[in-house]
């Protein structure tokens, strides 16, 4: 398998080169700016990964990437989301970047392209947990510029599979409440938590469902991928709470979701679950402990939200 990982260096990226990069016959190649990703990241000195710094947005660089590498497998991961007020960057990398990448991968005969999705397209849903088949309603920069590149690739003639994805939880996530609290809490500092609900889905839950994702035979369109259960942010601030072992003085604060947030954000994945023969197995309790422990040892690299404030509800 030859893999072209886009946005390679992020937090899922990062954990997708982890996972495929001791497989035998199998070459990496990942295109990232690190704008919120790391070079640190990754190995350096694998000799089956090939590191290239540079923005999907440029076609020049595309096009050349795919006719030297001609990955067989593409997973397009980069997304811009930094700043909600820059709408011209969201829509550069989102979704100039979408379109380059699908002409590209289409041209050169990409196999399978797996496409990540953020469950902000769904704007605020009618329904929840959120059916597979709900419409698309997003009304931030990145919600909308995401469902633009996302609309490009189902429209084109690729092989291709978009995940619309819950809060993926595991190594270098340093984004949204859990490892706000974890930091906060252990410096002495107060916390509040948004009167949000969110589906938490722990890493290795995420990458056994990628695996599938990327066969050539598996089903193409669009599939929820979380577990449909439905948690709190102060659910979240609980276990960081009996994790850390502190004893509070006063209840935490609930404030109401900023105005650009969504309440609740829980994908009703049985769609995903009938046809990859797939079922989201880490508990809740589980997701966030593993996330504590990996803090632990390796610290909180950098926190970002998706959302203006308050910031401690990414998604
Ligand atoms: N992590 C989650 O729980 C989650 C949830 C929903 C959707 N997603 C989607 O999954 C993907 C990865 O998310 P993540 O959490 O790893 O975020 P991340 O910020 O850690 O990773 C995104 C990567 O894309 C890179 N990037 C940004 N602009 C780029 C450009 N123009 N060209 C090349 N690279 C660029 C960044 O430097 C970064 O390494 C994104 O598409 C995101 O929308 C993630």
């Amino acid at each position: 398998m030859r893999l072209l990982i886009t946005g390679g260096a992020g937090c899922l990226g990062a954990n997708i080169v982890d996972h495929f990069l001791p497989r035998t016959g199998i070459q990496i190649l990942v295109l990232d700016n690190f704008a919120t990703g790391y070079r640190e990241s990754l190995p350096s000195d694998a000799h089956n990964l090939e590191i290239v710094e540079g923005s999907v947005s440029d076609q020049k660089l595309v096009d050349g990437i795919f006719d030297r590498f001609k990955p067989t497998h593409v997973i397009h991961s980069a997304a811009a989301y930094k700043d909600p007020d820059d709408w011209e960057e969201d829509i550069n990398t989102n979704v100039l970047g979408s379109l380059y990448v699908a002409r590209a991968a289409e041209r050169t005969g990409t196999k399978r392209l797996v496409n990540f999705q953020t469950s902000l397209t769904f704007g605020r849903p009618a329904v929840t947990p959120i059916p597979n088949d709900a419409p698309s309603k997003p009304f931030t920069s990145y919600g909308v510029s995401k469902t633009a590149g996302e609309q490009i690739m189902l429209a084109s003639n690729l092989n291709v599979v978009s995940l619309r994805l819950s809060n993926i939880t595991g190594p270098r996530l340093a984004i949204g409440p859990i490892p706000t609290f974890y930091t906060r809490l252990k410096a002495g500092k107060g916390c509040f938590c948004s009167d949000t609900n969110r589906d938490f889905m722990d890493m290795s839950d995420f990458i056994e469902f990628l695996d599938l994702s990327l066969d050539e035979n598996a089903p193409q369109g669009v599939f929820n991928v979380g577990t449909g259960e439905s948690k709190s942010i102060k659910d979240v601030f609980d276990q960081a709470v009996k994790y850390l072992g502190i004893t509070l003085d006063e209840p935490v604060p609930i404030v109401p979701a900023g105005e650009d947030d969504v309440q609740t954000v829980v994908l009703d994945a049985s769609e995903t679950e009938k046809n990859f023969n797939w079922k989201a197995k880490v508990s809740f309790e589980d997701t966030i402990r593993k996330m504590y422990e990996w803090y632990d040892e390796f610290g909180v690299t950098a926190i970002f939200s998706h959302v203006k404030k308050p910031d401690v509800d990414g998604a």
